[in-house]
């Protein structure tokens, strides 16, 4: 876990501009979040990892943007509009509202929730053992099924039959698109098609920051085979995807897989791992694998009446195929990425003075900005800015002229710049910047011819 409390951590991301509260002039909205410039880019970047490492390097799969309001018809057929609830209780004393089973896990940490039915629930609420956080009173009302999906209306009259809800999550836009994909790419099994995009779930506690939003990003695989791989393909995809979280850089001791148990998984389930992040605030669930065989699959083929089967081309066997689906949560990567990233340093200067260095250590590939160009004396402008052009062809740079050097320095390690390139009074004559190191603040001065590849280098996993 990072050594810095979660305040302190977000209190960073929300002043120096990564995350802002949502709707902040108008006093905010309970649990909305806007990233700002330097959480948009670093999202941005992680986005762009996800891709290079399951599209781009990994030949199997196709990546499609399905549309986020989705036929109606489609919730009826994956059993959300009728199953996709959260156990509500409030308290009789003081009206504060839970989940019934996160009250319940918080209080009572052995007992396995996530296989408990409703009845089982409702007994651990009225045995008088589970106490209200706010007020320690132990009175709750009975159990409520709370809908989670956000209901909205097509067209100019709110009534049943233009009743549409926002996706509460990305896969479903895959499924119902799978015939068309095989179809224009004439991909063969095994083949994938992932999304990335908002989803939405009307969460009764949303926290702990970006963690646990009502809106909010998934990567999502749906991966399909012929039936009797699954132990392979599942393998397969729990390996992608701990080399994924390898390759981003979050540290190993802070991560663990939990494989869910038995009474866990749906019934047409044949095993689901979740990969964990040891938060300041506890363990979070960043992604997980889940074989989920030809349920999807087959339930929009009964419901929709299209034929969603495979014609093997080798076999001539036609069959539903089944699925694994690595899905992946963008905003918990990212706050796992941003909780890892911070450091304070003490530094102790010539003269004997201590000093504090906030600094983010995001690898460079990941950082908001990969460079700051940084003249001395703003009369350098002249030599600065046409390097400062010319890096931004390739990477995000940024340019600040304003406050001694120092400062300069200090402003980029806090919002995790790699590499800094200061343009000083020599840089006319000999054509050479000094480049800082964010993380060991060593300095090298090199050619500006070879600044660009300098930095080219260090972008690679
Ligand atoms: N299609 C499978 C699916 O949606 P999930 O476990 O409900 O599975 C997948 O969600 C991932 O989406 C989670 O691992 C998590 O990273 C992210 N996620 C889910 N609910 C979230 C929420 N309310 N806020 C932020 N991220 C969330």
């Amino acid at each position: 876990m990072s050594k810095f409390s979660f305040d302190k951590i977000t209190t960073h991301l929300i002043t120096s501009g990564f995350v802002y509260p949502g709707s902040e002039i108008y006093g905010g909205l309970a649990n909305s979040w806007d990233y700002g410039p330097l959480g948009t880019l670093a999202k941005n970047h992680l986005k762009e990892e996800w891709r290079k490492h399951f599209v781009r390097e990994n030949h199997m799969i196709y990546e499609i943007e399905p549309a986020i309001i989705m036929n109606p018809k489609v919730w009826e057929a994956t059993g959300h509009v009728a199953n996709f609830h959260d156990p509500l209780v409030d308290c009789k004393y003081c009206h504060t509202r839970y989940r019934a089973d996160t009250l319940i896990k918080d209080q009572k940490p052995d007992l396995n929730v996530d296989a408990m039915t409703i009845e089982d629930l409702n007994k651990e609420i009225e045995s008088g053992d589970i106490t209200c956080p706010s007020c320690g009173k132990s009175t709750f009302t009975p159990i409520r099924q709370f809908q989670m999906m956000f209901k909205t209306y097509i067209g100019v009259t709110e009534e049943k039959s233009s009743v549409c809800y926002l996706r509460p999550e990305t896969a479903q836009g895959i499924f119902v698109n799978f015939k068309s994909v095989q179809r224009t790419t004439r991909a063969k099994l095994p083949f994938g098609v992932c999304d990335i995009g908002k989803a939405f779930r009307n969460e009764i506690t949303p926290g702990n920051f970006t963690f646990r939003t009502r809106e909010f990003e998934q990567m999502e695989i749906e991966f399909f085979f012929k039936p009797g791989e699954d132990m392979k393909w599942f393998e397969y995809w729990k390996d992608e995807c701990r080399k994924f979280i390898d390759r981003i850089g979050i540290e190993d001791s802070h991560l663990r897989f939990r494989d869910h148990e038995p009474e866990e998984l749906a019934f047409y389930s044949k095993g689901t791992t979740d990969i964990e992040y040891l938060f300041p605030f506890g363990w979070g669930e960043l992604m997980g694998i889940a074989s989920r065989t030809d349920y999807d699959l087959g339930r929009h083929q009964a419901c929709s009446g299209e034929d969603l089967t495979y014609l093997d081309p080798e076999t001539n066997e036609k069959y539903e195929p089944y699925c694994i689906e690595p899905s992946l949560g963008a905003d918990r990567v990212a706050l796992a990425l941003l909780c890892d990233a911070y450091d304070e340093e003490k530094l102790v200067s010539e003269n004997g003075k201590e000093d504090t260095r906030v600094v983010m250590h995001l690898h460079p590939a990941l950082a908001p900005y990969k460079a700051a160009v940084l003249p001395l004396a703003k009369k350098l402008a002249p030599v600065a800015e046409p390097i400062y052009e010319e890096l931004s062809k390739y990477f995000m740079v940024e340019y600040d002229a304003a406050g001694s050097i120092g400062k300069r320095y200090r402003r980029e390690d806090e919002i995790g710049t790699p590499f800094s390139i200061c343009v000083d009074f020599d840089t006319e004559t000999d054509g050479c910047v000094t480049i800082r190191d964010r993380d060991t603040m060593e300095q090298v001065r090199i050619p500006v011819a070879e600044v660009k590849s300098y930095i080219e280098e260090r972008l690679m996993f």
